[in-house]
This record gives C-alpha cells, sequence and structure tokens, in this order.
C-alpha cells in the first residue's frame, strides 16, 4: 500500500488493549452486559491515514492478513469517520487508509482501535475541533471498547465497559501475546456465557448484582507487580471461549510450561495473553512458543491512547 504524501494527509495511530480483569454481570435489556473490566492498552498499534475525499473509503494492510475486513459502510472505521461529519455538519468524506497490527477478531480491541484513530485523524482533517468529551460520546456509540481505545493507558471500565475511569499503573507489564489462526465473535461467546448460566442456574448472578473490579487487581497494577497481577487476572469470558474453541486450552497450558507467570484470553478471545516478568522473559517465551508453531508477539503496556503522529 502506498501511503499518500501531501499535507492533506492525517496520521494518527490507536492501541490495542488487554483485559487483565473481566467480570461480566447480568444481560441488560439493551443486549449488552453489565461489565466491570480493568482494560491495559498495550504496544500493538492500527495507523490510520486520512485523507480528503468526496465520499467514504477504507483500505487495509499491515503486518496481518487483511483479506477478510469489510471496507463497506459496516465497517466501524468508516462508521466512525460517517458519524462524526453527521456530529459536525462536515459535507464531504475522507480516504482512510489503515495499517493493521492487533490481531483481527482476536479480543484485542483492534476495530474499536481502527474506530479512534479514525476519529482523531478525520477531527484533524477536517478542522472541526471536536473536545476528547464530544469524540468520547461518539466513541461509545460506536462500540462498548472504543472509548478505551481513545483513552489509552490503564483503566477501569464500567457500564457496558465505556464508563471509564483511569486506574494508577507503575512501570511497564511484558506481555507474550500468542494470535490464533482464527477470529472469534464477541456476540458470540457471550451469547456461550448465558448459555452456560442458564444451564447452571445456581451461577446466574442475581438481577442486581454489580461486577467489580477485585482489588488485588488494582493493587498490583499500582504497585507495578507482575507476579501479583499474574495471581489475581480473571476473565468471565475465558470459560465460554473456551468451550467453543477448545484448541486455546493447550496453548494456556503451553505458555504456563514455558515461563509465563500467567496466562488469560484477551476479551472475547481467541488472542491468549502471557504475562511475563521482564522483557528478557517475554523474548524467551516467544522464542519457545513459536519453537512450538505457536505464532507469539511481543507486547508491553500501559501505552498512550489514540494520538495524532502527523498532521
Ligand atoms: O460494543 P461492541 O460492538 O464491541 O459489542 C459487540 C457485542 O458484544 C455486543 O453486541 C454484545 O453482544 C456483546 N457485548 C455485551 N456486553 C458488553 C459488551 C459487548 O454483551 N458489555
Amino acid at each position: 500500500m502506498t501511503i499518500p504524501e501531501a499535507s492533506t494527509v492525517v496520521h494518527a495511530r490507536a492501541p490495542g488493549k488487554i483485559n487483565v480483569f473481566l467480570k461480566v454481570g447480568a444481560l441488560q435489556d439493551d443486549g449488552y452486559h453489565e461489565l466491570a473490566t480493568a482494560f491495559q492498552a498495550v504496544s500493538l498499534y492500527e495507523d490510520v491515514w486520512a485523507s480528503p475525499a468526496d465520499d467514504f473509503s477504507v483500505e487495509f494492510s499491515g503486518s496481518i492478513d487483511t483479506s477478510g475486513l469489510v471496507t463497506d459502510g459496516s465497517n466501524l472505521a468508516i462508521k466512525a469517520a460517517r458519524a462524526l461529519a453527521r456530529k459536525a455538519g462536515y459535507r464531504g468524506g475522507v480516504r482512510l487508509k489503515i495499517s493493521k497490527n492487533v490481531p483481527i477478531a482476536g479480543g484485542m480491541g483492534g476495530g474499536s482501535a481502527d474506530a479512534a484513530a479514525t476519529l482523531l485523524a478525520c477531527d484533524a482533517l477536517w478542522g472541526t475541533e471536536a473536545s476528547k468529551d464530544e469524540l468520547l460520546t461518539i466513541a461509545a456509540k460506536l462500540g462498548a471498547d472504543v472509548p478505551f481505545a481513545v483513552t489509552g493507558g490503564t483503566a477501569i471500565g464500567t457500564g457496558r465497559g465505556d464508563q471509564l475511569s483511569p486506574a494508577l499503573a507503575k512501570g511497564q507489564f511484558h506481555w507474550v501475546l500468542a494470535v490464533a489462526e482464527f477470529g472469534m465473535s464477541t456476540p458470540g461467546v457471550y451469547a456461550e456465557l448465558d448459555r452456560h448460566r442458564e444451564r447452571h442456574a445456581q451461577d446466574i448472578f442475581p438481577a442486581a448484582h454489580q461486577p467489580s473490579v477485585d482489588a488485588n487487581v488494582l493493587q498490583a497494577l499500582r504497585a507495578g507487580d507482575p507476579a501479583m497481577l499474574a495471581e489475581s487476572m480473571y476473565n468471565d469470558l475465558q470459560a465460554p471461549a473456551l468451550h467453543l474453541a477448545p484448541g486455546l486450552g493447550r496453548v494456556l497450558e503451553l505458555g504456563e510450561e514455558n515461563g509465563a507467570l500467567a496466562g488469560i484470553i484477551s476479551g472475547s478471545g481467541p488472542t491468549v495473553a502471557f504475562l511475563v516478568s521482564d522483557s528478557d522473559s517475554a523474548l524467551e517465551l516467544q522464542v519457545a512458543l513459536s519453537a512450538l508453531r505457536v505464532h507469539a508477539v511481543r507486547a508491553s503496556g500501559p501505552v498512550h491512547g489514540a494520538r495524532l503522529i502527523h498532521a
């Protein structure tokens, strides 16, 4: 893909995320579940270049196979650009070029990062000067994870996961991500959790139950202590994801047998995130997993949210 030159091109970047803790509460009337999650933005990025056009288009490239991605109006980046144009009363369009590095349908918020970076890029390209709060309001309508891709860092998400409050975090955490060759449908994994809870009625959350993030997670993040975080990581979507894709259980074992402090399914999966103690251990685990034919990439966090690289 050739990246357009000229001063009319705006480049923005947004990160993928790992949910180091994710508790799912009751299913709401709007089809979403009440969540309590701790997000960490990590150093796998989506890059968006926006240039002027009469209508809206998107084209993908990147370190991963992007051939299966939709590029019509149902694409989240196009929806983001259209939503901002509508809100700002902008009558033109945009040509988006997106370079992807976050696994597709992997539970790491890659599509959400595309949308977040697109909002920033279009805002700068069109001179709409939306405030951060306005961008966050549009982001929340696009998807539950989009606001976090805008803010980045480390944050607690409640509501659908879109109501954010920053969490104190010290230092850097090092991750090795086992990337699957297949994607998983987020609604499908939530639906599997609901089916499981219906089958095992005793597991059903009382309607009034408000999930919350475990205090040990907050303390581990605050202390920058990977061993403590490893002990307290948790994901309610892990069991349904493993039920739908049982092979991921072996991937979790391989990481833990080869030096990970702990492994967790990222979001709704299928990416498996392994927490390690430092960058040397990350390299060792990546090499070990690669030798076992598990595609693994390294990342660290927290990193900043969506930002302009060049305007
Ligand atoms: O908002 P987003 O498009 O990322 O959500 C995808 C789907 O995941 C939703 O349609 C819903 O089925 C499920 N979901 C949920 N509860 C949440 C977030 C997502 O049930 N808090």
